[in-house]
């Protein structure tokens, strides 16, 4: 299936790394473009055991690819969120408005029946994903609050 992830944090990048690695056609967007150079060279900016080597594979196969542009998430079946969702300052509250821009950004590309999955701790994901009223194509939504310790995301992620 071909996969995009938006936002290729720590969450992102383990989880486009493991669907990869499952045979999946992956591609990973973000917006910073030092984090997507190195990426995009096999190398993670963080410690993760067994990373770099999947990375490396996934590269080479060409099943696991990076991008800036979000254009490059048009055709994809399933788009998962993975963007950073900090605590609001003074709430316990999460501050959902990278989730908001991703999701907005996001839907121009997206196909007829694609499924978008908010990779965080926020229902109202569901919400943000709904189309504009000009938009034809309706996604279907869906959010995932699966939380791994560090040092343990890849392997939980393979091994569901
Ligand atoms: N870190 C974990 O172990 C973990 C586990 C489960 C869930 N989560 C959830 O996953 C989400 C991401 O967490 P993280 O730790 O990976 O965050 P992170 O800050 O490490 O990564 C977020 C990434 O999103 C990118 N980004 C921001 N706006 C973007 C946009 N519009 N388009 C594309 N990329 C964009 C940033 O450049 C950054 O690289 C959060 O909601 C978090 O709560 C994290």
């Amino acid at each position: 299936m071909r996969i995009s992830v938006i936002g290729c944090g720590y969450l992102g990048t383990v989880h486009a790394s493991a669907m990869a690695a499952l045979g999946h056609d992956v591609i990973g967007i973000d917006v910073d473009d030092h984090k997507i150079g190195e990426l995009a060279q096999a190398g993670p900016p963080f410690f993760e055991p067994g990373l770099p080597e999947i990375l490396t594979s996934a590269t080479a196969t060409g099943l696991l690819r990076f991008s800036t542009d979000l254009a490059d998430a048009a055709g994809a079946g399933v788009h998962f969120v993975a963007v950073g969702t900090p605590q609001t300052r003074g709430t316990d509250a999460a501050d959902l408005r990278y989730v908001d821009a991703a999701i907005e950004s996001l839907l121009p590309h997206l196909a007829p029946g694609a499924l978008v999955v908010a990779r965080a701790p926020c229902l109202s994901a569901r919400r943000r994903a709904s189309p504009p009223a000009s938009q034809s194509a309706r996604p279907n939504t869906a959010t995932s609050r699966a939380w791994r310790a560090a040092g343990w995301r890849y392997q939980g992620l393979g091994r569901p």
